[in-house]
């Protein structure tokens, strides 16, 4: 499973960091990029115009049926906003949301988000 991801201020990559798997960083300047393997996304919370990058990936070439879940990082300040960034890419996309973090995680966070990615590798294979 590929982890493909967005991090404006660094928080999301050193999350990402911590899970040490192979991972895929998406920034305005690449968003087409093809992948061909099961991935999920994690992403930050930010407006829709910021994070419009992800849509970009996701629609291009046959991305969409590769996409196997969605996580999201925030700050829980933002209350009922926490984290729609991901809520909403699963929801439009009718993926699982796997799991909400502040920031860059702790280690919970990172033990849940790869039990949630065994559980879709045994799923799908
Ligand atoms: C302008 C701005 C808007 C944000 N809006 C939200 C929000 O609506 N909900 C939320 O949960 N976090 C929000 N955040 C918090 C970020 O998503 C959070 O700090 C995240 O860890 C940043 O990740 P990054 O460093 O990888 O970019 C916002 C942060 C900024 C700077």
């Amino acid at each position: 499973m590929k982890i493909v991801f967005i991090s404006l201020t660094g928080q999301t990559r050193k999350f990402v960091k911590k899970l040490n798997m192979d991972s895929l960083e998406l920034s305005a300047a690449n968003p087409f990029q093809v992948v061909e393997e099961p991935y999920i996304i994690v992403t930050p919370t930010y407006d829709k115009e910021v994070t419009e990058i992800l849509n970009d990936f996701i629609e291009t070439a046959n991305n969409q049926h590769f996409l196997k879940g969605v996580a999201g990082g925030g700050n829980l300040n933002f209350g009922k906003l926490f984290v729609f960034t991901a809520k909403d890419l699963a929801h439009d996309y009718n993926v699982p949301f796997l799991h909400s973090f502040e920031f860059q995680g702790n280690e919970e966070d990172v033990n849940l988000i790869k039990k949630a990615v065994d559980q879709i590798d045994n799923y799908t294979s």
